[in-house]
Parts: C-alpha cells; sequence; structure tokens
C-alpha cells in the first residue's frame, strides 16, 4: 500500500515516518526542515504552493493519504499572517482531500482535541459541542469540512495533546521538561487544563493499525487513556524519573499572553478502542520514554 506522508519532519511525523514505513511504501513530505525524512523515500513540498501538492500526488497515486502537516500552535506568533495559516490548514487541506478523492485514496487527517468547547464537561464524545477558541483550532475545524466534503474515504482524528521525545530539530515540550528537572531548574506547568494525553509513538503506531483497518471511516477521537492535566504529567514524570517534584510550579494557561483559555477536552475514546485500537496508560509510556533517555 502506497502511503503519502505530509508533516513528515514534525514531531508526530517523524514517528509516523519509522513506524508506517515498517509496513506500507512511503513518501514522506518535508518543508523546512528535513529531519529523519531523509532516510526514506522523501520530498520537499510547500503547502503553499498548489501546483506542487497536485504534481505530487498525482505522481506518486497514494492509495492512503496521511495528512499531519499544519501550522499547529494555538498562539500566532506575530510574524504569521492569518492568511498563511488559513492556506496551510484549510486550503491545502481542501486541495488534498479533493486529489484524495480522484485518485481514490483514503484520506487520514490529523485534527485537534481544540475543536471542542472547553467548558462542557469531561471525556468528550464525537457529538460534543464543537467551539474553537483559537485561529489554529478553528482552521483545523474548517479542515475537517473540508475533508469530509471532499474525500468520500476519510478518518478524521481530533487528537489529544500529544508527548514524547523530539527527533532530530523537532524539540518537544516534554524534552525541554526532563531536560530542566535533570538540571535541578524549575517547571511551570498548567493546572487549569485537562487533556488525554497521548505519546508520539503510540500515535505512530495507531495511525499504522488505522490504515490497515478498511472499514474505519469518519470522525475519531483519538487520545490517550489518562484525563490529566499538565501539572499531574509532570508530577507522574518525577515519581518515575526520580525528579524533584518541588521542581513542579503550579500555574495558569490564563497566565501565558493570548493563549487560548481551554479547560478540559478530555477524549472519550472508545469508538476508536472499539475496532481494538488503544493508546498505552500514560505512566506505561513514560516508563518507556524514560528507559530511552540517557541523564
Ligand atoms: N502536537 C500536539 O500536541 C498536537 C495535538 C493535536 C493535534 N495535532 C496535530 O497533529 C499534526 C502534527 O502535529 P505536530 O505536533 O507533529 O506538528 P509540528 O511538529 O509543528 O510539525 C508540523 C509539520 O507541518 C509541516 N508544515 C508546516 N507548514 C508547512 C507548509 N507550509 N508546507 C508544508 N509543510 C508544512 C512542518 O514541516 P517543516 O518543519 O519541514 O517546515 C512539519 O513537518 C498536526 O496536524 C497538528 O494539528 C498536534
Amino acid at each position: 500500500m502506497k502511503v503519502l506522508i505530509t508533516g513528515g519532519s514534525g514531531l508526530l511525523g517523524q514517528y509516523l515516518n519509522k513506524t508506517l514505513s515498517q509496513k506500507f511504501e512511503i513518501l514522506t513530505c518535508w518543508n523546512k526542515h528535513q529531519g529523519n525524512c531523509t532516510n526514506y523515500p522523501n520530498l520537499r513540498l510547500d503547502l503553499t504552493n498548489n501546483d506542487q501538492i497536485t504534481g505530487t500526488v498525482k505522481e506518486f497515486q497514494p492509495d492512503v493519504i496521511v495528512h499531519a502537516a499544519a501550522f499547529a500552535s494555538p498562539i500566532l506568533p506575530p510574524e504569521i499572517s492569518r492568511a498563511y495559516v488559513n492556506q496551510v490548514n484549510v486550503t491545502a487541506t481542501a486541495l488534498l482531500a479533493r486529489l484524495a478523492q480522484q485518485v481514490s485514496a483514503r484520506m487520514i487527517y490529523t485534527s485537534t482535541d481544540l475543536v471542542y468547547a472547553g467548558y462542557r464537561g469531561s471525556m468528550l464524545t464525537e457529538s460534543a459541542k464543537l467551539v474553537p477558541l483559537s485561529l489554529y483550532a478553528e482552521t483545523k475545524l474548517i479542515g475537517e469540512g473540508k475533508v469530509a466534503r471532499e474525500c468520500e474515504n476519510h478518518v478524521i482524528l481530533r487528537t489529544s495533546l500529544m508527548y514524547g521525545i523530539g527527533l532530530n530539530h523537532a524539540v518537544s515540550h516534554f524534552t525541554g521538561m526532563v531536560k530542566s528537572l535533570k538540571e535541578g531548574k524549575p517547571v511551570k506547568l498548567f493546572t487549569d487544563q485537562i487533556r488525554t494525553p497521548l505519546s508520539y509513538a503510540d500515535a505512530a503506531r495507531m495511525i499504522g493499525e488505522v490504515i490497515s483497518q478498511l472499514e474505519i471511516k469518519g470522525i475519531y477521537n483519538f487520545g490517550g487513556k489518562d484525563r490529566l492535566n499538565r501539572f499531574e504529567m509532570g508530577e507522574i514524570l518525577c515519581k518515575l524519573g526520580g525528579f524533584d517534584t518541588s521542581l513542579l510550579i503550579p500555574s495558569s494557561c490564563r497566565d501565558i499572553p493570548n493563549y487560548p483559555a481551554v479547560e478540559d477536552v478530555s477524549l472519550n475514546t472508545e469508538k476508536l478502542g472499539a475496532h481494538g485500537i488503544n493508546a498505552n496508560s500514560y505512566e506505561h509510556q513514560i516508563k518507556t520514554l524514560l528507559s530511552r533517555l540517557s541523564y
């Protein structure tokens, strides 16, 4: 099966490259960074270039497009325009979905848990109220609509906060947190935003399982097993890694300027779980990650 990966150089993408290449014939795409894409058949693909997108899909003729590339930050930096975010997250997504339909490919789109309203309770199902608070979340939700309209055979994965070791240039928040704790430096963590965190490794494995199960279609929550805020995630990391818990400083997402204060977007993942596709527990994943870190 031929799988085209966009965002192959990202935090998730590099895990996708490693995992999906074991089972499928991949072509992985990057834009500004190559990361581990150079270990696989790869291509520079700029999602602001519609001709390049069209040429890539028409030439490779994928059976599946895993569209993980995005402008993926809830905070809009001053140097990034709204038009750019719209082009990458909406226009390019719509074009990829249209092309997927034309070449009879299945489209797998990584959306976000931030499309949900954060004030409606916990362990949200796929039918929960949608209120995206950031431009990022809004454009990902519009992207969902484009994917559903343009490509019949689609899977939308409403992805929770991801964590893990960033590969190559892709430095993750998790790696920074472990480094600080190891050096005895304090780490500020939100106590007022609850998610169901998912490791990059689990996310990549589970996307591989979604690809293999052809009957999976539509919208799915895509998250971990445990309902946690970032401070609790830090506490578990300290307990399992032998770090000093007093280095963890409780903070509020409201303290960060322009950060959309989303309270609780923990996800009920039973719909995907019914297909036997499940994440490992947070503790299990942290133990695995710590065993891989040299510290
Ligand atoms: N990380 C999370 O916690 C999280 C949570 C929920 C959903 N998601 C979703 O999961 C997906 C992957 O997230 P991530 O954390 O891996 O993101 P990331 O590390 O920021 O990576 C973004 C990827 O998109 C590519 N990209 C950005 N602009 C592009 C452009 N103009 N043309 C082509 N490629 C472009 C980047 O390529 P270069 O680096 O080569 O420029 C990179 O490969 C995204 O769709 C995101 O919305 C992430």
